[in-house]
């Protein structure tokens, strides 16, 4: 798992993991911020937690630190990257060496919305709903084939984080639920579209 933050979605994930609900195994957490909560909730539950120095751009891995997750996830021996929170910029080469098997989580109903803080943009837009996307990484920014998503209103009064605290409830929901269906192979995808198996 790579992330940035506080490490919300996944507690939601490890939890999950941890209740039966997700067939899986948190084999390492990535973190390109030497502080983030993600890092210290996976050494508060024994799990290897890694902290990656970026490099020298702001938003995505430079030309070391890149191969350098390549091979520390290669020798973890992972099937999955899941990003949960990671704000940086995966593309070129880490994805074709882990095509298909990145999965990100989007705090809006894509393809409204992408980039970043985009509950902000949702509120500014004046839209009534928005929520959350659970999509595969590809090339482009959080354009990747669609696994899941829930929709959450946006009340009158809401602020931002209002409206982002909602959605990261859906978050918390969705996204152990969606990972469970497709390291389970129960996910087809074809092209754009993914159909349940
Ligand atoms: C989430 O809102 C997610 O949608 C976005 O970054 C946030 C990460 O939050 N990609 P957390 O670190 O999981 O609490």
């Amino acid at each position: 798992m790579l992330g940035s933050g506080k490490g919300s979605n996944f507690m939601a994930i490890a939890d999950a993991v941890a209740a039966g609900r997700l067939a899986a195994e948190i084999a390492v957490v990535v973190s390109d911020v030497p502080t983030a909560g993600i890092l210290d909730h996976a050494r508060a539950r024994g799990l290897r937690a890694v902290h990656l120095p970026p490099g020298r751009f702001r938003s995505k891995l430079d030309e070391e630190s890149e191969p350098r997750l390549i091979q520390l996830l290669t020798e973890a021996r992972i099937d999955w990257v899941v990003l949960a929170g990671f704000m940086r910029i995966l593309k070129g080469e880490f994805l074709r060496h882990f095509e298909q098997r990145v999965v990100n989580i989007h705090p809006s109903l894509l393809p409204s919305f992408p980039g970043l803080e985009a509950w902000k943009q949702a509120l500014a837009y004046g839209v009534k709903q928005t929520g959350c996307t659970v999509h595969l990484v590809d090339q482009g920014i959080d354009t990747g084939p669609i696994v899941a998503q829930e929709a959450v209103p946006v009340l009158g009064d809401d602020t931002p984080e209002s409206l982002h605290a909602r959605i990261q409830v859906a978050e918390q929901r969705v996204y152990p639920a969606a990972l469970h269906q497709l390291l389970s192979g129960r996910v087809r995808i074809e092209g754009r579209r993914t159909f349940p198996v």
